[in-house]
This record gives structure tokens, C-alpha cells and sequence, in this order.
């Protein structure tokens, strides 16, 4: 068993309180490589903003469960080689069962995500309640999720919104324990979140009435790229081929991170800035083969956005 105090980790109930009372939210970003990591911790530092390292179930298979975890372990020691220590919380996302969850808190996770979210209200209060109740004998924290978000979150396929009922809220929270409650208020996963035509907005009315249920307690949104279309042109004038491509706008994410929602999931923005660095490169300079030479330009890219992230959309910047 490995304690996340011991590795240098934190959980986030500190990092929430702080973020809901203080008008931001915390970024939560997706890891599956080096260059990723890099990026993240990069940014995060020079803008001294705490983070949330996101691992997925997909990430794990990809990865190796056991060198993520020790990436993460070398994360709290990097950010003080680039001189200044910002609180890490390393988290599951997604995770669909109770044995995920425990294997998660026994190889050094301070949070975990329990998404319960596909399964009826009783089995998703069941499900989650069992998890909070193992994870917080560790001080590890727990996000649940209720309401389901469109499109695909691992193997999981949703056509259509179904979004949080604000009436179930307090009950789920009451029930489960959880420390935070991730809602589906119109965002999706991946890059195709609106069809073309269509308003690019969330249901901002519903998540003020999320919060007149729970007033203060910590709200997460998944899905939430802006999908940027300089990014998208650059994919497509490199030879990509990425249709309709359409993201969350980022001043309605501002908007949110003002509110109570203290932890904002991106992943799918980062897939953009890499995916375009490098067809960049491929096209520019079709004879290179060293891949720190188109890696080097994706984690650049990469941690130009992060920092954009938590300067001008969660405004975390600064609350390390
Ligand atoms: O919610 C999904 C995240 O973007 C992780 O994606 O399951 O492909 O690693 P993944
Ligand atoms: P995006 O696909 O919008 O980046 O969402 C990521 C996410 O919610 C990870 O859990
Ligand atoms: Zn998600």
C-alpha cells in the first residue's frame, strides 16, 4: 500500500474549499506520456497554479499502471527542481467499479472519480457510496458523477445529453458522501461537442440551480475543450482531416469557474495542440526522424496552452 502523503501528493478538499470561495477553478488535465506530463507541471509551475493529473482507465492500459504512478511520484520532485512547489493531486478518472478505485488508492492516488453516471440512481448512489466509504479511510477523495454526458467516455457511448436533475443532487450527495459532484450541464467529450449550426452554450441556469441545492459544494465539469480552430486549421492544412470540429466557448467556462465548479477536465484540447505541432513538423520538414524534434514543438505547444487555460479561462493562475 502506498500512501499519496508520503509521495508528496495532496487530495483536493484544501484545493476545493479555496477554488469555490475563490472564484476559480483548479485544472484537471489528462497524462498518458512524458511529453504531456512535462508540459502540465511546465506550466502549471511558471503560472503557480495548483493541478490535478488525470489518469484514465485508457491511460493506464496505454502507460502501465505502475510507470504512471512513479511519473507522478517524480512530478512532486521535478516542480521543485523548476523551483516552485505547487500542490499535485493525482486523480482517476472515470473510474467504473469499486476494484479500479481500490487499486488506484493502494498505488498512490489522492482522488478518484467513481462515474457511476451510466447506471440507474440507486445502483450510482450504491456503487459510489461504496467507494467513498473505502477511499476515505485514506483521506483520499471521491468525485461522483450524476446525469450523463454525450458522446464517448471510454467504451461507454451516450447519444444524447441526459442532464443533471437538480432535484436529485442533494440526495446523491447526502447518500454517497462524495466530496465532489461532477454534472452534465451540455458538455461533452472530445472535439465534436455542438453540430455545426448549432449554439455553442451550457446550461448555465441548471448548474444555479445545481447550486442553490448544494450551495458551496464543489462542482466538477467534464468536457470541457474550447476545441481552438487555429489548432483544428493548422491539423487540416497539414493534411488532417477533422470536420466540424466544436468546443465549449471558453468565456462560458470562465463563467462557471466563478461558480461553484472548482475542477475543470481537459483533455481533448491538449490531443489538438500536439496532433498540430506535429503534422506542423511532418509537413515542414518531411526528412526528420528524432522524435524530440517533433515532440519537443507538441510539449511546447502543449504548455503554451496550459498556461493560457489558467491564466484567461480557470483563473488558477497564481493560487498555488
Ligand atoms: O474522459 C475522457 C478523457 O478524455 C480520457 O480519455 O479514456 O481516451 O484516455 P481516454
Ligand atoms: P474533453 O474531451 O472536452 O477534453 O474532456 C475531458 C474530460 O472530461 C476528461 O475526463
Ligand atoms: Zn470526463
Amino acid at each position: 500500500m502506498i500512501n499519496y502523503k508520503d509521495i508528496g501528493l495532496v487530495n483536493t478538499r484544501e484545493l476545493f474549499r479555496k477554488a469555490v470561495t475563490g472564484g476559480y477553478a483548479i485544472p484537471a488535465y489528462n497524462f498518458n506520456n512524458l511529453e504531456q506530463l512535462q508540459a502540465i507541471l511546465m506550466a502549471c509551475v511558471e503560472t503557480k497554479s495548483p493541478v490535478i493529473l488525470q489518469v484514465s482507465s485508457g491511460a493506464r492500459k496505454y502507460a502501465n499502471q505502475t510507470l504512471l504512478r512513479y511519473m507522478a511520484e517524480g512530478a512532486t520532485k521535478y516542480v521543485k527542481e523548476l523551483g516552485y512547489e505547487i500542490p499535485i493531486v493525482l486523480h482517476l478518472d472515470h473510474g467504473d467499479t469499486f476494484e479500479l478505485a481500490k487499486s488506484c488508492v493502494e498505488t498512490g492516488f489522492s482522488s478518484v472519480m467513481i462515474d457511476g453516471s451510466h447506471h440507474s440512481y440507486e445502483k450510482n448512489v450504491e456503487l459510489t457510496a461504496k467507494v467513498v466509504e473505502y477511499c476515505h479511510k485514506y483521506d483520499v477523495t471521491v468525485e461522483g458523477e450524476l446525469g450523463v454526458l454525450a458522446g464517448v467516455e471510454d467504451e461507454v457511448k451516450a447519444e444524447a445529453h441526459v442532464y443533471t436533475q437538480p432535484g436529485e443532487v442533494e440526495d446523491f450527495v447526502k447518500k454517497t458522501g462524495v466530496d465532489s459532484l461532477a454534472i452534465a450541464i451540455g458538455t461533452s467529450h472530445g472535439a465534436h461537442k455542438f453540430k455545426p449550426g448549432q449554439k455553442p452554450e451550457i446550461k448555465l441556469d441548471i448548474l444555479a440551480e445545481i447550486e442553490k441545492r448544494i450551495p458551496g459544494f464543489p462542482i466538477v465539469l467534464h468536457g470541457s475543450s474550447s476545441v481552438p480552430q487555429e489548432l483544428v486549421k493548422i491539423i487540416n492544412s497539414n493534411g488532417g482531416k477533422m470536420k466540424d470540429a466544436i468546443g465549449i466557448p471558453e468565456d462560458q467556462l470562465r463563467l462557471a469557474a466563478k461558480s461553484a465548479v472548482c475542477k475543470i477536465n481537459i483533455d481533448s484540447d491538449g490531443r489538438l495542440a500536439m496532433t498540430a505541432a506535429i503534422r506542423k513538423v511532418f509537413t515542414e520538414k518531411p526528412d526528420e526522424f528524432d522524435p524530440r524534434k517533433y515532440l519537443g514543438p507538441a510539449r511546447d505547444a502543449l504548455k503554451e496552452l496550459y498556461m493560457h487555460k489558467n491564466i484567461n479561462v480557470l483563473g488558477s493562475a497564481g493560487k498555488a
